[in-house]
């Protein structure tokens, strides 16, 4: 029998009336499910007879009106330096016809967009939205809601309808939704009877389900986290055809893209944030080139264990409701969690459910609004090589950045987007800091084409950094490849200021250059090795013809059997790495050679960034956020992470 005490009936005839009183009254957006075709979908209503509550699943989920499709952020103004405005329409909603399924979904959403960095857009949305539900009348064939327990719901919605013959019941889930009932409605309270026949509506509905998982969803996680290397990902993702629809109508997927649009005169402009895919294969890519998930195959595989095991491990819930429209959207219907768990409930399962994800705690969150960024002002520019410049920036109300070695920044220009950099120059009590940037595409080209004196925004600071204080007592080996010693600077530049020198034993820089006019910083290299207890290597890969280079050639790896270690130092040895993806394997070994236990070792990995504060999903290695739990990391934590150095 129902938990609610507060249990209406309603007939079909004041159902109409009910719906029709709201859309005259206009106070709301009045959407509802309605017919497309011979499918259906949610959209505005201009009546109650267009509302169908009877349907079997829509063509998209109702988060397309918490997480728009395409969503303005802001409008910004070229003409002037730094001029936006935060995107702030929001006309309340009721959304009528929600089944449950799609009710925890928003449910599971609000985990992750209210979570300590709430997203405001999505909050407005939420907080302004009436939500009546409606329990399922007739069953999708590809859904399997009912193995789920997801055909069902007590939580997550303002009103809950039911039909139960000649009339609906209406669950009253909050006082918002009895307020509206109040005053739009005319109802009378359910008898015991009616109140019972709630159940056997249900029970009858969950019989109707023929498509059924042969495991429950609690052993998801059991089963995924013994067959990441199953032959079936291969098998089944050979007919993928990477449209991402699988992902576009999942009322659990909530990856985004942000970029900006410029009106045709070039004055004006908006920022945007679009749905996503992680089936896409630029979804992953860096402006190295690399992929991070390069093959189809594990792309693939990721969209399920994200479902199955990477978030019901970080909040406890499977990301899957059973709605089964991926498996109405994919052509080779290849796309079904239910039918690839059912394969693979035939085989292992492991108890050690957790090797895809750390448990770090991170307080990382934006100052001030998600995505809104910062006024800042740029105080000088230099080029440091033909493809590097360095920039010194300055927030514009006086505060201090406030980061940590390791620590990145988002820079935002109006009009060509973002850019995750990090911070070069070490922790610091005034408001300017630094930044070193290669240019390599939209935002980083356009940066190099600015002047002192011009604005940009700036978010952050993101990321953990360095944990400084764990190294204290400690020898310091600090390796950096190429652009690598942009961040390592804010570090080199954190251990050797006066007061804090104290607090380290010897320290070695190693530093691998691709050749010397690519060389950062050869001034400051050389200041570094003059102080007490720094011995500082430098090597480049090749030294062009022509080119004055009497230093060391070779990879970074031939520094190190230079570098003697008793066992003794070994272990108080903190080794860092930061450099581009290919040289960590090769770095690492090196390290292992000299006696540096794993768990001494410290890197910084790069991965595609867009929002930096754990929502976008573009940075995620396995269950791993790297721009939240990263991008700085204990070799030891990460080293069975299967995509952390493939
Ligand atoms: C934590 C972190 C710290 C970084 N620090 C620095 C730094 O100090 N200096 C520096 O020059 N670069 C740094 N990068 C790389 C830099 O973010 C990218 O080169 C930059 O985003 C490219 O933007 P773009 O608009 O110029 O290029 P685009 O025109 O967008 O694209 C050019 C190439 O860059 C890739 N790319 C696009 N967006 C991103 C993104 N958000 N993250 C990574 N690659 C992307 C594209 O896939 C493409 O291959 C860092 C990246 C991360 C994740
Ligand atoms: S699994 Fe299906 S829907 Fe998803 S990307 Fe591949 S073909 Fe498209
Ligand atoms: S994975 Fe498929 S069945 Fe599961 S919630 Fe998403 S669209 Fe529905
Ligand atoms: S989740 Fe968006 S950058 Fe990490």
């Amino acid at each position: 029998m129902s938990k609610f005490k507060n249990i209406k009936v309603i007939t079909k005839k004041e159902l109409d009336k009910f719906v029709n009183s709201l859309i005259k009254n206009e106070k709301y957006d009045v959407i509802g499910v309605k017919e497309k075709g011979i499918r259906f979908a949610f959209g505005s209503i201009e009546s109650a007879d267009e509302l169908r509550l009877d349907y079997d699943v829509t063509i998209l989920p109702p988060k397309k009106y918490f997480l728009p499709q395409i969503e303005k952020l802001m409008d910004f103004n070229l003409e002037k330096n730094f001029d936006f405005k935060k995107q702030n329409n929001q006309k309340p909603m009721i959304i009528f016809g929600i089944h449950p399924y799609d009710i925890i979904a928003l449910q599971q959403t609000d985990k992750l967009y209210l979570d300590q960095q709430v997203d405001d857009f999505y909050k407005k949305r939420r907080d302004s939205s009436i939500i009546v539900g409606v329990d399922i009348q007739k069953v999708s064939e590809k859904s399997f809601a009912a193995s789920m327990n997801t055909h069902i719901t007590d939580s997550g919605f303002d009103l809950l309808l039911t039909n139960i013959g000649d009339y609906y019941t209406v669950t009253i889930g909050t006082e918002k939704g009895e307020k509206l009932l109040n005053e739009y409605a005319k109802t009378k309270p359910a008898t015991i009877s009616e109140i019972k026949k709630i159940d056997e509506v249900r029970k009858k509905t969950a019989k109707k389900f023929t498509k059924v998982l042969k495991i429950k969803k609690e052993q998801w996680s059991n089963v995924l986290a013994a067959n990441y290397n199953h032959p079936i990902w291969e098998k089944r993702s050979q007919k993928c055809m990477e449209c991402s629809s699988c992902t576009m109508v999942c009322p659990t997927c909530y990856c985004y893209d942000v970029h900006d649009d410029v009106s045709l005169d070039l004055k004006k402009g908006e920022r945007y944030r679009t749905w996503d895919g992680c089936l896409i294969r630029d979804f992953t890519k860096i402006g190295s080139g690399e992929v991070f998930r390069d093959d189809v195959e594990k792309r693939y595989r990721h969209r399920f264990y994200r479902k199955g095991n990477y978030l019901p491990e970080r909040y406890g819930f499977v990301a899957c409701v059973g709605c089964g429209r991926c498996g109405i959207a994919c052509l080779p219907d290849i796309a079904s969690p239910c039918d690839v768990i059912n394969d693979l409930s035939h085989f292992e399962r492991s108890d050690v459910t957790d090797k895809f994800f750390i448990k770090y705690s991170s307080s990382v969150k934006e100052k001030g609004i998600i995505h809104i960024p910062r006024s800042a002002t740029i105080k000088r520019m230099e080029q440091l090589t033909k493809t590097e410049m360095f920039f010194e920036i300055e927030l514009d109300n006086g505060e201090p950045l406030g980061h940590m070695p390791g620590q990145f920044v988002e820079v935002s220009i109006f009009g060509v987007g973002e850019a995750p950099i990090s911070v070069s120059s070490g922790p610091n009590d005034s408001s300017s800091f630094e930044l070193v940037v290669r240019k390599v595409g939209d935002v980083t080209g356009r940066l190099f084409k600015m002047k002192p004196g011009e604005k940009i925004g700036i978010r952050g600071p993101f990321g953990n950094g360095f944990d400084v204080k764990s190294f204290e007592n400690k020898n310091i080996l600090l390796s950096a490849g190429g652009l690598g010693i942009v961040p390592m600077r804010s570090l080199i530049e954190y251990v050797l200021e006066p007061n804090n020198r104290k607090n380290y034993k010897d320290i070695t820089i190693l530093y691998g250059a691709k050749e010397p006019s690519l060389i950062l910083f050869p001034e400051e290299f050389k200041d570094w090795s003059k102080v007490d207890d720094v011995k500082c290597e430098l090597t480049v890969d090749k030294c062009a013809e022509g080119d004055c280079w009497m230093g060391c050639t070779g990879l970074i790896t031939t520094l190190y059997p230079k570098i003697k270690l008793d066992k003794y130092d070994s272990e108080n040895t903190i080794a860092v790495i930061i450099g581009p993806p290919i040289v960590y394997n090769f770095i690492i070994k090196c390290l292992q050679t000299l006696g540096i236990p794993d768990k001494n070792i410290y890197v910084s990995l790069e991965r595609r960034m867009k929002c930096g504060v754990g929502k976008c999903g573009h940075c995620q290695i396995n269950g791993v956020y790297v721009c939240k739990e990263g991008p700085v990391f204990n070799y030891k934590d990460v080293k069975n992470l299967p995509e952390a150095f493939e």
